[in-house]
């Protein structure tokens, strides 16, 4: 018999794409993405019940609360949907016997290092949402997955690339931070990883990000350049100047991805040629 496979988050930006990747799967069987009335993470019996009656062998939790600002304002319920959310998923994992893969965040760390973090490196979350993304973390078990990535931009959802798309279209100057440092992720190259990750029964942490790293400013420069635009409408504008931000974003977060190198599963590509080609894809080229 072929896998079952739930995907909770699955009308998110990864969730989407996750679920439409996991239908091309060789094995899968079934691919089920109830919606967050019908899976509700804050609600224990909501969660059990909808994985019992799915029964599903795999389960990527790619569901939270994700408005960075707005958790600092609520961390009840950040840590109620992230943290308490994520023990309820396990627990209806361990009913129904199915691994889980939990999606977490560069936010677990202070953002103080000067070197790439790798995934046993002490954390210390400066935000709600990293405390809550890590509160979750620390719920799953050792036979499953926790993948932590960063600055993810795909094609579902509100993301930079297509915030960059629409500026560049509307002729507008920018300034972008160049002081804050870290990888774009491109969410069709993080779900490859996940599925070979849990189809070759990998456990434990992993980073998964592209590869190299970047300030905004960059990442900025780098879309309007592959999109013909002048890059010098992006001007560079430091963390401290900008202000309506409640949450601080961390200085330093590019993660090393060390233990997927090690695993040999394979990296992510740079991230100037996905981010490039999800641009291209974002504008029908
Ligand atoms: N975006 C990034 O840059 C980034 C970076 C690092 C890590 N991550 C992590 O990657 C994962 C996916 O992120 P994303 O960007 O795809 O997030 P997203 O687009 O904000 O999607 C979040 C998903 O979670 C669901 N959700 C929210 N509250 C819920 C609840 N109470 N019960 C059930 N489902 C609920 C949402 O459903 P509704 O649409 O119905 O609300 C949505 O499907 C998250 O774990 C996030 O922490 C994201």
């Amino acid at each position: 018999m072929g896998l079952r496979v739930m995907v909770i988050g699955g009308s998110g930006q990864v969730g989407s794409e996750l679920v439409r990747s996991l239908l091309t799967v060789h094995g899968v069987e079934d691919v089920y993405a109830p919606a967050s009335q019908e899976l509700d993470l804050s609600l224990r019996n909501s969660v059990i019940d909808a994985v019992a009656q799915m029964k599903p062998d795999w389960i990527f939790h790619a569901g939270a609360w994700t408005q960075v600002d707005e958790c600092e304002d609520d961390p009840d319920r950040a840590f109620r949907i992230n943290g308490l959310g994520t023990r309820f998923v396990v627990q209806a994992a361990e009913i129904v016997r199915a691994r889980v893969c939990y999606l977490s965040t560069d936010y677990v760390f202070d953002g103080s290092s000067n070197r790439p973090y790798r995934e046993w490196d002490p954390v210390g979350p400066k935000t709600v949402y990293g405390a809550s993304k890590l509160a979750g973390e620390r719920e799953v078990r050792p036979e499953d997955l926790v993948v932590r990535t960063s600055w993810v931009m795909g094609e579902f959802g509100h993301n930079m690339a297509k915030t960059l798309i629409r500026l560049a279209k509307a002729g507008e100057r920018h300034r972008f931070v160049d002081d804050q440092i870290g990888t774009p992720t491109v969410v069709s190259d993080l779900v490859t990883a996940l599925i070979e990750l849990f189809s070759g029964d990998h456990s434990g942490v992993f980073h998964v990000s592209n590869s190299g790293q970047a300030s905004w400013y960059d990442v900025a420069r780098h879309v309007f350049e592959f999109l013909g635009e002048d890059p010098e409408r992006i001007t560079s504008v430091s963390t401290s100047e900008l202000t309506g931000y409640k949450a601080p974003r961390p200085k330093y977060s590019v993660l090393d991805n060390f233990a997927l190198r090690g695993s040999g599963v394979k990296e992510l590509p740079p991230w100037r040629d996905s981010v490039a080609a999800l641009v291209s894809k974002l504008t029908g080229g």
